[in-house]
């Protein structure tokens, strides 16, 4: 069976048992506290938790897609027979309609009209906080399937979606040995700090993965053979090792999608995710010597294959492929500075292929590959362990990490190695922020953050302004800085919603994606009430300005057209 005539067969299933069906959202959510959308229900959100009406929506209370997906989770292990990033899922979704016994009636249901016998299924096996499905084992048995695995939190537990959301129980459909449907029982909302809250009403969550569901019901050993790739893969020219061919067209059909929802690459968050895809079949171009029309022909293809369903495909063809080459011939550029560095060194050790990496965005293999005898010591291990060390966060927020060795704090915006450091990000930090405050203060209040990083030896901040700073600009920004840590202002941070929190006129950067409830750090005078400096922000800061130090900018120059940096240290 084609598999266009699976998801056509999917969709009719539930139409015609009262669902309506419903065109897959973008792969870029509305919802601020997730990335990318990595399943059929983040759409659907508000209908479980009764804040939107099916039935005034959707003319029904039960619903099903096929949704675009995409998860970074599985990104290594793609090449292998089964993992992917970008995937279709296919869900049918409930909202107070049905329960347990119909979900579990439609999956048998649809397995049978499919000819597909069911090894097995799991259920959740129960713990300390939510009691064990027997509903769902009982359901099973009357229905004859006979073994029925009970299972722990982490296989038959769907947690939210970003830090908070609808949650509950599952079961899962396994087909030679393979977990193709996982059907969720949204009986719970997980609040932010994890406590479970019982929804008032059940919900129904199902998602089963489209490639896994086609490699089955065509009878391949992988999602590779599968007419959702093979096609693509004849394109690669045979030389080239499987799971690189495999690599390459995983990436290019990610890379389409998501450049068709409208995202572009870029150094931040998901445009993160998108040049990290892009960039390492660029890698494979180079080192597989692929000649340059290949990659164009698969992209071609892809939205010409997937087109009919996706129409945005057909509609940013154009687009797609031009931001493609645009974006291959940034990376070529700095490919030929890091090799050009890479002929300088002698002898390539983990920090000097991690350097190239980091600064040239040269990956291991091209490293490997082209230092021939030079790299002949450099190993796999030893890069991965120099690259642990500097991981870059790809989430939102802050993160911290307490390992034995390596970053203790790495929020991609501030990196400390040990407490000493600690403390000296967190005044520079709180520096940071003062200095975000009086650059309005001083050149109004158009400028926008850019970015920033922070070291122990000094915080980097870029924001926009279209010209040189005079020095007396620089002069007055660095004393209104000081003047605030002279007065020894408190620092008070408020837990709020994102949205009361971007109306009270914190300052957020745009560029990030900040989740439903943020934190807000205010550095205010207690003896005036003059508030300084307001901002939404994961911490840490000290707890009064005083105990930053003196203030002092070293450096103001260009960052990019229109973006200016400044460099400052505490003393
Ligand atoms: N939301 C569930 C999943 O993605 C169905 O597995």
């Amino acid at each position: 069976m084609e598999s266009k005539e699976i998801r056509k067969k999917f969709l009719e299933f539930f139409e015609k048992r009262g669902h309506k069906v419903v065109p897959s959202s973008s792969l870029i959510p509305d919802d601020p506290s997730v990335l990318l959308t990595t399943a059929g229900m983040q759409q659907f959100k508000l209908y479980y938790i009764g804040k939107a009406d099916p039935s005034k929506d959707f003319g029904a209370k039960n619903t099903a897609s096929i949704q675009k997906s995409f998860r970074t989770s599985d990104i290594d292990e793609v090449g292998d027979d089964s993992h992917d990033t970008f995937f279709e899922m296919l869900g049918n979704f409930s909202f107070g309609g049905y329960f347990k016994k119909e979900a579990i009636q439609y999956g048998y249901d649809f397995f049978k009209e499919m000819s597909l016998p069911i090894d097995f299924v799991t259920v959740f096996g129960g713990d300390k906080e939510v009691p064990a499905d027997e509903e769902s084992e009982k359901f099973w048995k009357e229905l004859g399937v006979k073994k029925v695995e009970k299972r722990g939190r982490e296989d038959n537990f769907w947690g939210p979606t970003g830090n908070e959301g609808p949650c509950g129980p599952t079961t899962e459909i396994y087909v030679n040995g393979v977990e193709i449907w996982n059907i969720v029982f949204n009986q719970y909302y997980q609040e932010s700090n994890k406590t479970l809250k019982p929804l008032e009403q059940n919900g129904v969550d199902t998602g089963m993965g489209f490639e896994r569901l086609a490699m089955v019901l065509q009878k391949k050993k992988n999602i590779f053979e599968t007419d959702l790739f093979a096609p693509f893969l004849e394109l690669i020219p045979k030389e080239i090792p499987d799971r690189q061919k495999r690599i390459i067209v995983d990436h290019l059909r990610g890379s389409t999608f998501l450049l068709a929802d409208g995202l572009r690459p870029s150094n931040k968050e998901a445009g993160y995710i998108l040049r990290r895809l892009m960039r390492r079949v660029f890698v494979y171009e180079k080192l597989y010597k692929i000649p340059t029309h290949i990659y164009d022909a698969i992209i071609h293809d892809i939205v010409h294959e997937y087109g009919e369903f996706y129409q945005e495909l057909l509609r940013e063809n154009n687009a797609v492929r031009e931001e493609f080459k645009k974006e291959g011939e940034k990376f070529y550029k700095t490919l030929e500075r890091g090799l050009k560095e890479l002929e300088k060194i002698s002898e390539i050790s983990s920090v000097s292929a991690f350097k190239l990496y980091e600064t040239y965005g040269l990956p291991f293999e091209i490293i490997k590959e082209l230092g021939g005898q030079k790299a002949a010591t450099l190993t796999r291990d030893g890069f991965d362990e120099e690259f642990k060390k500097h991981q870059e966060i790809s989430r939102a927020g802050l993160e911290k990490k307490f390992g034995g060795h390596g970053l203790i704090l790495d929020t991609g915006e501030l990196k400390a190695a040990n407490k000493e450091e600690l403390k000296k990000v967190t005044r520079l930090h709180t520096a940071t922020h003062l200095l975000n405050a009086a650059l309005r203060k001083v050149l109004g209040q158009d400028i926008r953050q850019d970015g920033s990083d922070i070291t122990a030896e000094r915080t980097r901040f870029d924001f926009t302004f279209p010209r040189k700073l005079t020095p007396e600009e620089v002069k007055m920004i660095e004393e209104l800085v000081n003047s605030a840590v002279e007065k020894n202002m408190q620092v008070i941070k408020e837990e709020m919603d994102y949205q009361d929190a971007i109306k009270s006129g914190a300052l957020h950067f745009f560029k990030e994606k900040y989740p439903g409830r943020v934190n807000v750090y205010t550095v205010s005078d207690p003896k005036t009430g003059e508030i300084f400096s307001k901002e939404l922000c994961g911490g840490p800061h000290v707890s009064h300005t005083g105990e930053i130090g003196r203030f002092k900018i070293i450096k103001e120059e260009s960052s990019s057209a229109g973006v200016r940096r400044i460099r400052a240290v505490v003393e």
